[in-house]
C-alpha cells in the first residue's frame, strides 16, 4: 500500500542539487537535476556513508567517504556494480510539493566482496609478548592526508571502473 508524504516546497527541494532530508526519523537523499527529483536512503552500501552529503557527477550521487557512486534515481551502483544498489524511492510533485512514497522503496543489495584482510579475526599466538614494532615505526614516519586512505574494495572499485571507460589504458 503506498504511503505519500508531503516533505515540502518544489522551490526549497529544488534550490540544491543534493541534500540530507530526515523525514518520519528516516534519512534520505534528495537529488534535482534537470527538473527531475530523485530520493533514495541515505546510507551507503560500503560503510554507511551519508550519500545526501556527497555530491553529483552527472545521474550518480557520489557518497562522501570513499567516492562510491550509486544512480540518484534508481539507487544501482555506478556501470560495472549495478548489483550494489541502495534502496530508491517513488517521488511525485503535486500542487507545488514534493511527496516521496515511503512504502516504495527498492531492495538494498550489498555485492559480495572478500573481507579486508585487516579484518581477519585476531589470535593470540603462542610466545612471549610481542609488539608491533614494524607497524608503529611506519605510523610515525609517514605522513598521509587521511582523504588519500581508501581500502582494497575501494581501490578495486576504482581500478575496474578505470578499466571499463572507454579511451583508458588502465
Ligand atoms: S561509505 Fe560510502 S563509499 Fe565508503
Amino acid at each position: 500500500m503506498e504511503n505519500w508524504i508531503d516533505v515540502g516546497s518544489v522551490d526549497e527541494f529544488s534550490a540544491t542539487s543534493l541534500k540530507r532530508v530526515t523525514v518520519m526519523n528516516r534519512e534520505f537523499a534528495f537529488s534535482y537535476k534537470d527538473g527531475t527529483f530523485g530520493v533514495l536512503s541515505n546510507t551507503c552500501n560500503h560503510a554507511g556513508g551519508p550519500l545526501g552529503k556527497g555530491r553529483l557527477d552527472g545521474e550518480y550521487i557520489v557518497c562522501p567517504w570513499h567516492n562510491w557512486k550509486f544512480h540518484r534515481c534508481s539507487g544501482k551502483g555506478e556501470p560495472g556494480f549495478e548489483d550494489d544498489c541502495v534502496p530508491a524511492y517513488s517521488v511525485k510533485v503535486e500542487n507545488g510539493h514534493v511527496l516521496i512514497d515511503l512504502n516504495s522503496a527498492t531492495k538494498r543489495h550489498k555485492k559480495p566482496h572478500p573481507p579486508h584482510p585487516l579484518a581477519r579475526k585476531v589470535e593470540r599466538a603462542p610466545g612471549p609478548l610481542r609488539l608491533a614494532v614494524p607497524q608503529l615505526r611506519w605510523t610515525a614516519t609517514i605522513h598521509v592526508s587521511p582523504a588519500l586512505i581508501i581500502c582494497s574494495i575501494t581501490l578495486s572499485r576504482r581500478l575496474a571502473n578505470s578499466r571499463l571507460r572507454p579511451g583508458s589504458s588502465g
